[in-house]
């Protein structure tokens, strides 16, 4: 796909629903009693994929666009599949997944794509295989396919190694169904969605810093949920309104948990000019309106804390400091090696072609700016969603246009990206 430069980006947007929080939505309506509904669900493959996988354990779930009702029995209406359960390019699928279906009595079988076939899931399978579950896969259940018979859980007390919402869900979803109770404690505190959403579908469970406790045998009610948009989707038009003159963006209903908003404290702390209306805070998950505007910006240092608030975010966070006067040092970020992509190799690699000074480091990136993109070069999304949007940003400021390869992949997390992006371009 070609793309070129804009003159500037103006108007509103109503940025898609947040993907984290529409896993969840499906999956906590599937383990409930009663009918959960979904409103402003985010439709993108990744989250089809999650239905697809509950629908094969017989749960009646509708989708027509961002409504979702998912019909709930309990926990006794997962079935065992009859056939495999595809996750496709989504982490966060298999991962809760398997949190789910390790107090489950039955046997499946997990597979994914090409990506999903990299990306290391001893980091769940370990602690659950102590639980109880019987877990295999390539490499010992370290990679997909990978199976497993659950049932007959024990309550664990787990220290994390990683910062990770996926490895804290996995193990609290198990932990709702074990004997006894469960504890997980996280070195940095990770998006906190499971804890808020448990909470709103009548579970009890206590968090205390960096430590959740849930005892097992509790039930989930039905809930009413509506998703706010995707701070991480929102991301790319904080970054392309910031670096782009003469443009002023507003997005509507973003999600605010303090957990995700890391990239707004790099944006004020780069000195773009981002601010807040209509802010929603009497409900699970806040939101508000956010505008931004073409700023002057600066370098600045990501570390530590930081990172689990903007993980997702850091791609797009390389290309703000290209544009940013100084050197922009990213580091304790090690956990890019394991998404989507290696995400320091492609973002390194991609932003290099069009003209960035930029150098991977072991736990991060060191980019000096500012400079001018040329642009003029064949640039790939690597098949992952954020590398691609990030660069579909760039090309917005690049003296020439550029060739986009890869550019589906985007519809895993923004299915209307292109369509926003050309509405928003003048
Ligand atoms: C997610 C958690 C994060 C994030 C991913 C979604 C979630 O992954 O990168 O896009 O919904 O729990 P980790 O938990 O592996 O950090």
């Amino acid at each position: 796909m070609k793309l070129e430069r804009v003159n500037k980006l103006n108007g509103e947007i109503q940025i898609p629903g947040d993907k984290s929080i529409s896993h969840r939505a499906v999956m906590f309506g599937s383990m409930a009693n009663g009918v959960t509904k979904i409103e402003n669900f985010l439709p993108g493959a990744d989250c089809l994929s999650t239905i697809s996988c509950f629908r094969k354990m017989g749960v009646s779930i509708s989708q027509s666009g961002t409504d979702v009702s998912v019909v709930g029995k309990g926990m006794g209406q997962l079935k065992e599949p009859a056939s495999l359960l595809d996750v496709g390019n989504s982490g966060t699928t298999t991962r809760l997944i398997l949190g789910v279906l390790a107090g489950l009595p039955f046997h499946s079988c997990l597979i994914g794509d090409e990506s999903i076939a990299k990306r290391p899931m001893s980091r769940v399978t370990n602690p659950l295989k102590q639980m109880g579950a019987k877990i295999d896969g390539r490499e010992y259940g370290n990679y997909t396919p990978i199976s497993i018979r659950g049932g007959d859980l024990k309550g664990i007390n787990y220290i994390s190694p990683v910062a990770s919402a996926q490895v804290k869900s996995a193990i609290l979803l198990a932990g709702l169904q074990a004997q006894g109770e469960t504890t997980v404690r996280e070195p940095h505190k990770s998006r906190d969605h499971t804890e808020n959403m448990l909470k709103a579908f009548g579970v009890n469970l206590e968090v205390d810093g960096l430590t959740v406790k849930i005892k097992g045998g509790q039930e989930l009610t039905a809930a009413s949920i509506f998703v706010p948009g995707d701070i991480s989707s929102a991301a790319f038009f904080l970054a392309a309104g910031a670096i782009n003159p003469r443009s002023e963006i507003r997005l509507n209903r973003v999600g605010t948990n303090q957990t995700r908003t890391g990239i707004l404290d790099v944006l004020l702390n780069m000195g773009a000019s981002v601010t807040q209306a209509n802010s929603v805070t009497d409900q699970a998950e806040p939101m508000a309106d956010f505008i931004v505007r073409t700023s002057n910006l600066k370098a600045t240092e990501i570390s530590g804390d930081l990172i689990p608030r903007l993980i997702d975010e850091i791609p797009i966070i390389a290309l703000l400091a290209t544009q940013a006067e100084g050197t922009t040092v990213i580091k304790d970020a090690s956990e890019l090696k394991v998404k989507e992509t290696n995400r320091i190799d492609t973002v390194v690699s991609e932003l290099s072609k069009l003209g960035a000074d930029i150098e991977a480091t072991d736990d991060g990136m060191i980019i000096r700016g500012k400079t001018a993109l040329k642009g003029g070069a064949i640039v790939s999304s690597h098949g992952d969603h954020r590398i691609g949007m990030m660069l579909a940003v760039a090309s917005t400021i690049c003296e020439e246009p550029i060739q986009l390869e890869g550019n589906e992949a985007i519809n895993v997390s923004y299915p209307s990206f292109f369509e926003h992006l050309r509405n928003l371009s003048e």
